[in-house]
């Protein structure tokens, strides 16, 4: 797959069903000539509701998180085939806040990432490194161990279909956003790991993108990156006109 122009919003543990739908009638109107493709990751249970009032537009509905088996005795678990049902076509994997909170592993989010390959739900795969390994020389091994351990492996028709993010835990939900300048030499980076490690065509079409406090403010200036090719936005995305606003700030990337 070409790389494309993503604006992704991840709602998290925000906005019930009725509110889903809400949203979408508000959005929809603001994005329907938006050039980028616009994604919505909302709670399981907004799924369906989100997916019914987006029905017909630019707007896809995924969600933040999957099981890797694809059923079984796995109380409180959600797999792939019930998220597809309910309408979701992608899901955010190994956010920081699934590993920090909730003991996500590589290994798991691996495995993850194959079960959403497999059962044709589009990953988008969450790396990224906490202030203290940013202030050692440790980042750029932070993402080099994660993006291996996730992707290495995996076929070349299944990951061409990967999106990655890159996520900073320190810009997450502080307002302090990286640097356009900072931010690109991650994404840099991030794909000289995946073309040493999946091959320079795959690196070259994957899309990268970037989150951690994303505003209208800064959202262009970091598109305009040249391996940014699209943002993660938390906060921002609750509000429908703001999270518009991004998606518009972001067309000069086209
Ligand atoms: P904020 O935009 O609120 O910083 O959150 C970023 C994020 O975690 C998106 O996945």
């Amino acid at each position: 797959m070409p790389r494309e122009l993503y604006i992704v919003g991840n709602w998290k543990m925000y906005k019930t069903a009725r509110e889903a739908a809400d949203y979408i009638a508000q959005l929809e109107p603001r994005v329907r000539n938006c050039k980028g493709k616009i994604y919505l990751a909302v709670p399981f249970t907004s799924i369906a509701s989100a997916a019914r009032a987006a029905k017909g537009s630019n707007i896809s509905i995924g969600a933040q998180n999957v099981h890797d088996a694809r059923e079984g005795a796995f109380t409180g678990e959600i797999s792939s085939l019930m998220l597809k049902e309910a309408g979701a076509e992608f899901v955010i994997l190994g956010h920081s806040e699934r590993r920090t909170l909730f003991g996500e592993t590589d290994f798991t989010i691996r495995e993850k990432v194959v079960r959403a390959l497999q059962d044709d739900l589009q990953p988008i795969l969450c790396v990224g490194e906490t202030l203290e390994e940013r202030s050692g020389a440790g980042a750029q091994e932070v993402l080099k161990r994660q993006i291996h351990a996730c992707l290495a492996g995996i076929p070349t028709e299944d990951v061409e279909r990967v999106v990655l993010a890159y996520e900073p835990i320190w810009a997450i939900g502080t307002g302090k956003t990286a640097s356009p300048k900072m931010a690109q030499e991650s994404h840099a980076y991030c794909r000289l790991v995946v073309a040493e490690l999946l091959g320079k065509k795959i690196a070259e079409h994957m899309s990268i993108l970037y989150g951690g406090s994303v505003k209208p403010e800064n959202g262009g200036s970091l598109t305009a990156q040249k391996d940014i090719d699209g943002v993660l936005v938390g906060g921002a995305s609750l509000d429908p006109e703001a999270f518009a606003e991004i998606a518009h700030n972001c067309e000069s990337k086209q």
